[in-house]
C-alpha cells in the first residue's frame, strides 16, 4: 500500500478538522481538575464537538459488523499508568494525577447537496497532558520530555527526510534524558477521510526507509514511560492499555502534514510556544 499525498481540497478539509480538535483540547483545560470525573469530561468533549457539526471518531471506533465491541465513549482518558485508549468513567481526577486526552474529531465539509453516499469526513487528531494539582517532580518531566520528543521529530518532518528518522530522533531525545521506556505497541498513522491509514509512524529507531513528500498528513504520538516500555491490554473492557510494571506513561499527539520547506501543524494550541504552525525545517 502506498501514502496517499493529499489535493488542495483534502488538505483544507484537513484544517478544519485539526483546528477543531485542537479547540476541544483548549476548551476542556479548565474543566480538568481534581474532583471531576473522566466521563463528565467526556460529556463535555461531546457536546462541544457536535455543537460545532462534527462527530466524535473514537464513539464506536473499530466495532465488528454486529455493532459490537467498538470504543464506547468519544474520547479517550488516560491516567497515570495507563498509556492510551483509556475509556472515560466514573473514576474522578485526584491531585497528583496525570492524564492524557486525546480528541479526534470527524467533520464532513461538504454541501446538503452531496449525495449521502458521496459524503466524505475528515479527521483531526490530537492529545496533550494534563497535570492536576500538586503533581511529583518525576511525573512533570516524563510530560515534558514526551512533548519535547514530539517537538524533536515534528522538526525533521519535510519532504525528502525518511519516516525513519522520526523514531530515530525520539529515541535519541528519549535516550539522552534517561531511562525510561518507549511504548512499541502503538504507534502514528496516516490520516485523511480514514482515521487509521498509511504509514505506521514508530518513534523508535526503525527501518522505515520511505521518504516524505509534500501532502503526506499524519500523526506523530509517542508514548513514553517511566519504567519499561512494555504494555498490556485490560483483558475486559478489550481497549484500556495499561503499562507492563505499573509505573506511570505520558503521550503527546499532533496531525501534522508535509510542506515543501517543513510541515504545518494541523492541531497547534496558542499555548504551544516552542513551534508555530509552520514549522520551516
Ligand atoms: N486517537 C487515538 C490515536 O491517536 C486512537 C483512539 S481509537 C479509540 O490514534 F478507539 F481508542 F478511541
Ligand atoms: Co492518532
Ligand atoms: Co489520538
Amino acid at each position: 500500500m502506498s501514502i496517499a499525498i493529499k489535493t488542495q481540497d483534502e488538505i483544507e478539509k484537513m484544517r478544519v478538522a485539526g483546528k477543531l480538535a485542537a479547540s476541544v483540547l483548549d476548551m476542556i483545560e479548565p474543566h480538568v481538575v481534581a474532583g471531576v470525573t473522566t466521563e463528565e469530561l467526556d460529556a463535555i468533549c461531546a457536546k462541544f464537538t457536535n455543537d460545532n457539526n462534527a462527530l466524535s471518531a473514537p464513539l464506536n471506533y473499530g466495532a465488528d459488523h454486529n455493532g459490537d465491541g467498538g470504543f464506547p465513549k468519544s474520547i479517550c482518558t488516560s491516567v497515570n499508568h495507563v498509556v492510551c485508549h483509556g475509556i472515560p468513567s466514573a473514576q474522578a481526577l485526584q491531585d497528583g494525577d496525570i492524564v492524557n486526552i486525546d480528541i479526534t474529531c470527524k467533520i464532513c465539509l461538504d454541501d446538503e447537496n452531496t449525495p449521502e453516499a458521496e459524503k466524505k469526513f475528515f479527521h483531526g487528531d490530537t492529545s496533550k497532558m494534563f497535570l492536576i494539582g500538586d503533581v511529583s517532580a518525576e511525573n512533570r518531566r516524563l510530560c515534558r520530555i514526551t512533548q519535547e520528543s514530539l517537538y524533536a521529530a515534528m522538526r525533521k518532518v519535510k519532504p525528502g527526510n525518511k519516516f525513519s528518522d522520526l523514531g530515530a530522533t525520539i529515541q535519541k531525545h528519549i535516550k539522552k534524558a534517561g531511562r525510561y521506556g518507549i511504548v512499541k505497541d502503538f504507534c502514528g498513522h496516516g490520516i485523511g477521510s480514514v482515521f487509521h491509514e498509511e504509514p505506521q509512524i514508530l518513534h523508535y529507531k526503525n527501518a522505515d526507509n520511505r521518504k516524505m513528500q509534500a501532502g503526506m498528513i499524519f500523526t506523530i504520538e509517542p508514548m513514553i514511560n517511566l519504567g519499561k516500555g512494555g504494555t498490556k491490554l485490560d483483558q475486559d473492557d478489550g481497549w484500556t492499555a495499561y503499562t507492563s510494571d505499573g509505573k506511570n506513561s505520558a503521550q503527546w499527539e499532533h496531525t501534522l502534514l508535509v510542506t515543501n520547506t517543513g510541515c504545518e501543524v494541523l492541531t497547534i494550541r496558542a499555548e504551544e510556544k516552542e513551534i508555530s504552525r509552520i514549522m520551516n525545517n
